[in-house]
């Protein structure tokens, strides 16, 4: 048995996985009958609890808002969105209104007799666009929400996301911005209750967490366009780092980006070139977004890749 199949076997799903299932086989069915083009957004950091009944727990960074941000351009571009994230991260939409900015968007009165609530003329120029784009997204169904918090949790949705975006082929483009966890606790190997301070401070044995995009790519989705990141800190390591996933698990792209300058700066790494998407300094004051661009230039190549499918079918 490979070691990714091992994972399935011996880590239960989440509570709510047959729920999700569900409603990520209804959402693809119906997108798929309509032939629309679909992206599974990935999005946030996984969690590794180290106790069953989980009080601490190892996290990966991301604030969620590399995969929230491109949610939105990507249902610019007419895609349905599948958006697998991480509860409490950034979500679409609502990114743009985090912590009080929302509540300080709203006027309360009350006559007396009732009371009620309204946006602050100054502030319905901002709150308009967001809620328009927002409410169109979701009464037209062209966006999924679904959420994980653990690793296993991510795990076992990507898979079931993927067996139900198989059918859309080429249309298919799968965005795994999330930051998953290299290591582990196994679930058999992990203390029921918290881990008592008294009793000194504990050694903890992380194993390797089975790199599932070597089976995506391969067996699950391997018509899809399947785009990953690759976080590092060092500059060196980047480019180098970047072909080697893409050597090694076979899929169609990968996005590089440096911790510090993620926000205006990525590097596209295809098996043929690479080359650097970024703002300027003056677009970025400007409020633009990298996320646009990206998604724009992906948008474009997964054009080329569907019509370049469909020739060699010919
Ligand atoms: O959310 P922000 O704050 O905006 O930050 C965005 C980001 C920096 C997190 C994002 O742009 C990014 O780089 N995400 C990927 C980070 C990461 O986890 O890299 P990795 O080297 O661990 O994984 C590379 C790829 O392998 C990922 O696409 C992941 O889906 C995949 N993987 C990882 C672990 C694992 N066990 N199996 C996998 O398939």
């Amino acid at each position: 048995m490979s070691h990714w199949e091992e994972f399935y076997n011996t880590h239960l799903p989440p509570t709510d996985f047959e729920d999700n299932r569900s409603l990520l086989k209804e959402f693809c069915e119906r997108h798929n009958k309509l032939q629309n083009r679909i992206v599974l957004v990935t999005s946030g950091g996984t969690t590794v609890p180290l106790e069953h009944n989980t009080v601490r727990f190892v996290d990966n960074f991301s604030a969620g808002t590399r995969g929230s941000t491109s949610a939105e351009y990507f249902l610019e571009h007419d895609y349905a969105v599948i958006f697998m994230y991480r509860a409490k991260s950034l979500e679409p939409f609502t990114r743009h209104l985090t912590g009080q900015q929302f509540f300080d968007m709203l006027d309360i009165t009350d006559n007396g007799q009732s009371t009620s609530i309204t946006v602050k003329p100054d502030s319905v120029d901002v709150f308009a666009p967001i809620l328009a784009k927002y409410k169109q997204a979701r009464e037209s169904q062209m966006i999924l929400y679904v959420n994980f918090n653990t690793v296993a949790d991510y795990l076992w949705l990507l898979r079931a996301a993927c067996e139900c975006l198989a059918a859309f082929e080429e249309r298919a483009l799968l965005y795994l911005a999330a930051a998953v966890s290299d290591f582990y606790v196994p679930q058999d190997m992990m203390p029921a209750h918290k881990i008592q301070s008294g009793q000194g401070a504990p050694t903890i044995s992380l194993q390797f967490v089975p790199k599932m995009l070597a089976p995506l790519a391969s067996l699950w989705v391997p018509h899809a366009f399947v785009v990953s990141f690759k976080l590092e800190t060092d500059e060196n390591l980047l480019i180098t780092k970047a072909r080697d996933s893409l050597y090694k698990y076979n899929h169609t792209l990968v996005i590089a980006n440096i911790l510090q300058t993620r926000k205006h700066r990525v590097v596209f790494v295809t098996p043929t070139m690479s080359y650097e998407v970024h703002l300027s300094r003056e677009q970025a004051l400007q409020g633009l977004e990298i996320e646009e661009p990206i998604v724009a230039d992906l948008v474009k190549r997964h054009s080329e890749y569907i019509n370049g499918a469909s020739t060699n079918r010919q």
